[in-house]
């Protein structure tokens, strides 16, 4: 059987000014799973990482790391722990190498060079190992972090939002460095925006809203549910209203009259588009362009909140 990594039973977090961040979560992550936790900016995902990490004190509920309660063993349940926080915080003026070596200290860890060495090769670090970190680019900051997160050999790592605001190129390495870790057998925590990072490394995605965690499922489930696409067709005469032949297709009118969205599964094999298509010309309405989009994820997000 596989082992749990972390179990969560009815965590509540109500911050002192009484705003309730999450509400009655229970959520169980196993060894060596990639965790994804999607969730509109506010939904709680940074106080759930928080409260499991020991950072936020819960109002209620209960958090074990391989079976450490996390605040009467917080010592044995924090050191599986690594944590690479959303918001950039470092000692600007210490190197990349001393900060790293100091991590790994304040865990109490044996000195470890070789370890060390390697996982700045491994983030491409090494050659800046002598830096200041002050004087770092803003990703490369990014991967001091985790270097920092990992400088103590943990088993899980949590990532909030490891790849906002980062180059295409870095987040997709960040992407690689992370299955290694999984081939590790490192169990990961990652939040994100991006359903695009779900879809790449989650084994599971967790869905939160309101301090609700709505939806946890497999991957491949719920990309089936998810995976709708938009399909905008630009008119060159706007329109009031969808003719009634047309109705079901539930068209919905945008831009002024001058657009018609249809949103279809492009999973399916008849999905409608073409029968649009000829429809549309039946009716005369004539297009000028058109174009396809993945539905956001803020539309998912409507969606998954209104029918749970
Ligand atoms: N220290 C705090 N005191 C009071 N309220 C807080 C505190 N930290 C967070 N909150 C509130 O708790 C709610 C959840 O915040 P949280 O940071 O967990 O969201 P998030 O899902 O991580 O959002 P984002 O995607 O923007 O990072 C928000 O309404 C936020 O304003
Ligand atoms: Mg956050």
């Amino acid at each position: 059987m596989t082992q749990t990594a972390i179990s969560i039973t009815n965590l509540d977090k109500t911050y002192s000014d009484g705003l309730k961040a999450l509400d009655n979560v229970d959520l169980e992550v196993k060894k060596g799973e990639i965790f994804a936790l999607l969730g509109p900016n506010g939904a709680g995902k940074t106080t759930l990482i928080s409260a499991v990490c020991g950072i936020v004190q819960a109002s209620g509920g209960r958090i074990e790391i391989f079976g450490h309660d996390n605040i009467k063993d917080y010592r044995q349940a924090r050191s599986h722990i690594g944590l690479v926080p959303q918001e950039l915080t470092t000692d600007a003026f210490e190197t990349v190498w001393n900060t790293v070596k100091f991590s790994r200290g304040l865990f109490g860890k044996p000195k470890n060079p070789d370890y060390l060495e390697q996982l700045l090769k491994d983030l491409s670090l090494w050659d800046k190992k002598d830096t200041q970190i002050r004087m770092l680019s803003g990703g490369m900051k990014r991967r001091v972090l985790i270097a920092k997160a990992l400088s103590h050999e943990p088993d899980i790592l949590f990532l909030d939002e490891p790849t906002a605001g980062v180059d295409v190129e870095l987040r997709k390495s960040m992407w690689k460095q992370v299955s290694k870790l999984r081939e590790r057998g490192v169990t990961i925590i990652l939040t994100t925006h991006y359903l695009e990072e779900a879809e790449e490394m989650a084994d599971r995605i967790g869905v939160i809203s309101k301090g609700r965690l709505i939806v946890t499922e497999e991957k491949a489930t719920l990309m089936k549910k998810l995976g709708k696409k938009e399909l905008v067709l630009e008119l060159y005469k706007s329109i009031e209203e969808i003719p009634e032949q047309l109705a079901d297709f539930d068209l919905k009118i945008s831009g002024g009259g001058f657009q018609i969205i249809y949103v279809y599964d492009p999973a399916k094999e008849d999905n409608g588009v073409v029968r649009l298509l000829e429809s549309l010309k039946k009716q005369n309405i004539k297009c000028k362009d058109f174009n396809t989009r993945q539905s956001s994820l803020e539309d998912i997000f409507v969606q998954l909140v209104e029918g749970s």
